[in-house]
C-alpha cells in the first residue's frame, strides 16, 4: 500500500486538542507519524501531498445518510453515495434503512454491509430499523439487527407515533447501549403540510407543517428517555423550541444526543420561492430565528453533531409541484462548502466545526469500529483536505450522487474539499485546480 507524506498543512484534530501547522505520514493505511516541518519523517518511501494552506482533519463522519440501495438505484445506489460521500470529504455514513424493503431484518443489514465492502468507496454503517417494514406497530429484532452490525434504530422518514412501541425500543436501548434515532415528527399535525407553517405557507397558499409537530415528539421523547433511560438520539433537528427542550433534558441528565443538517443551518423557508421543490424538505427548512438558535445550539452543545440527512430523488420526483414532489435534499457535497459560510461570517468556528463533523460523531459511535474521527497515531488514515477559502460553482453536472436535488445549483461556496484518504487510499482529490477566473468563465458556460 502506497504511504503518503501529507505537507506542511494546518493539522486540526479537535479530539486532541490539535491545530498546528505540520507534517502527516500515512503507512499502511494507517497514520504513522506527525511532525512539524523541521523533523523528517522516520520512513523514507512515501509520495508527497502538498498540503499548504490547506487544512488537514480527520475524514468526515455523516451519521445520517440515505443510499437507497436495495430497489431503490434510481436515485442513488451504495457505489454513487459513496463517491458522493467522498466529494464530500466523508469517510464514514451511516445510511437509513428506509429502503424498498426496508432494512428491517439481518440479512438486509448483512447485504448493506457486504455490497459497501466491494462496491463502497468509504465505510458504511447501516442503521436498522425500529419497527417491521416501518410499520410503527411491531419491533424489529434489535438484538439480531446489532449482530449484524447495525449501528443504531431507526423509522426515518417516518416518526414512531406509539409511544409504547417508542418505550419499549428506548427500554432495549438501555441495556444495548446502542441508540433510538427518531424522525421528531407529530404526523397528525402535519398531515398534507409540505413546508414551515408560516408566512411563506401563507403567502403561497401551501399547507404549512408546524414547528410544533416537531417540538411534542421531541418532548414526548425525552419523557420516555428519562423513564426508560435508554439512548435517545434526534434526527436533524429544525425548530428553535426543540433546541430549548434538549437543552433542558440534557441539563437533567436524560440520555440524548441530537444533530443538525447543513441546510438548516444555512437556508431559510424563503428559499422555496427561489428554489421550488429542490427545497422541499422534511422536517422544512424554517426561519432566521430557529437557524440563530440552532446555531447557538451547536456552539453550546446541546446540538452534538452535524449530519447531512443525504436524501438523494430523481428527477421525476423533483419535478412536479411543491405539493406532490418528494422530500428531500442531496446534501453530501455540499456540506463543507455551505457551513464554511458560517465560519467565514464568524457563526461557527472552524474548530466547532470541524468537531461537529468529526470527533463528536466519532464519540457517537462508540469504539466499534475502531479508533475513527482523529489524526491520532495508529488511528485508520481516514483524513480530509479542505481549502477553507477555495470558491468553487455548484455544478450539478460534477456530483458524483445520482440525486442532483440541491437548493444549491448554481450557487458559489468558499470552501472546498481537495482531497479524501480513506483507511490510506486517496478515494477523491480535486484536479480542477480552478483558479477565480476559470469559476468566473464556468458561471458564464452555466447560465
Ligand atoms: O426530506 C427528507 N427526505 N426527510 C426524511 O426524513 C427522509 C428523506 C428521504 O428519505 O428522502
Amino acid at each position: 500500500m502506497k504511504s503518503w507524506l501529507i505537507q506542511g498543512g494546518r493539522l486540526i484534530d479537535p479530539g486532541q486538542k490539535l491545530d498546528e501547522v505540520g507534517n502527516l505520514l500515512i503507512t499502511e493505511g494507517k497514520i504513522s507519524w506527525l511532525g512539524s516541518g523541521e523533523e523528517s519523517p522516520p520512513h523514507p518511501n512515501y509520495s508527497t501531498l502538498p498540503a499548504h494552506g490547506l487544512i488537514v482533519c480527520p475524514g468526515f463522519i455523516d451519521l445520517h445518510c440515505h443510499l437507497r440501495e436495495s430497489y431503490l438505484e434510481e436515485k442513488e445506489t451504495i457505489a454513487t453515495g459513496t463517491q458522493a460521500a467522498a466529494r464530500g470529504g466523508f469517510t464514514t455514513i451511516c445510511c437509513m434503512p428506509n429502503t424498498n424493503p426496508p432494512l428491517d431484518n439481518a440479512p438486509a443489514i448483512d447485504y448493506v454491509r457486504t455490497k459497501a465492502k466491494t462496491e463502497g468507496v468509504v465505510r458504511v454503517l447501516p442503521i436498522g430499523c425500529i419497527s417491521t417494514d416501518r410499520q410503527g406497530k411491531k419491533l424489529t429484532q434489535l438484538g439480531e439487527l446489532a449482530s449484524a452490525g447495525a449501528f443504531g434504530f431507526s423509522d426515518d422518514g417516518l416518526p414512531v407515533l406509539d409511544a409504547e412501541l417508542m418505550s419499549q425500543a428506548l427500554e432495549w436501548s438501555r441495556t444495548s447501549g446502542l441508540p433510538i434515532i427518531n424522525h421528531c415528527e407529530d404526523t397528525t399535525l402535519t398531515a398534507g403540510g409540505v413546508i414551515n407553517e408560516g408566512r411563506i405557507s401563507l403567502a403561497l397558499g401551501l399547507p404549512g407543517m408546524p414547528a410544533m409537530a416537531e417540538e411534542t415528539m421531541i418532548e414526548r421523547d425525552l419523557k420516555l428517555a428519562e423513564r426508560t433511560g435508554g439512548w435517545l438520539h434526534l434526527a436533524h433537528i429544525s425548530t428553535a423550541g426543540g433546541v430549548e427542550l434538549i437543552r433542558q433534558a440534557k441539563m437533567k441528565n436524560i440520555r440524548v444526543t441530537a444533530e443538525v443538517t447543513p441546510h438548516h443551518l444555512t437556508l431559510t423557508e424563503e428559499r422555496v420561492i427561489e428554489c421550488g421543490t429542490q427545497a422541499k424538505v422534511n422536517p422544512p427548512l424554517r426561519t432566521q430565528q430557529d437557524i440563530s438558535a440552532l446555531i447557538r445550539g451547536l456552539n453550546e452543545g446541546v446540538i452534538d453533531i452535524i449530519a447531512t440527512d443525504h436524501a438523494p430523488h430523481t428527477k421525476t420526483d423533483k419535478r412536479s409541484d411543491l405539493t406532490r414532489a418528494a422530500f428531500g435534499i442531496s446534501g453530501l457535497e455540499t456540506t463543507l462548502g455551505s457551513l464554511m459560510g458560517l465560519v467565514h461570517r464568524g457563526q461557527l468556528t472552524l474548530t466547532t466545526l470541524i468537531t461537529k463533523l468529526t470527533s463528536e460523531p466519532a464519540r457517537i459511535l462508540g469504539h466499534r469500529y475502531g479508533q475513527l474521527g482523529t489524526l491520532a497515531i495508529d488511528s485508520p488514515a481516514d483524513i480530509t483536505i479542505f481549502d477553507p477559502k477555495k470558491d468553487w460553482l455548484v455544478d450539478l453536472k460534477t456530483f458524483a450522487s445520482k440525486g442532483k436535488n440541491t437548493p444549491w445549483a448554481g450557487f458559489v461556496l468558499k470552501g472546498k474539499v481537495m482531497a479524501t484518504i480513506y483507511g490510506g487510499k486517496m478515494v477523491y482529490r480535486d484536479e480542477s485546480g480552478t483558479t477565480k477566473t476559470k469559476i468566473q468563465e464556468t458561471i458564464t458556460k452555466f447560465k
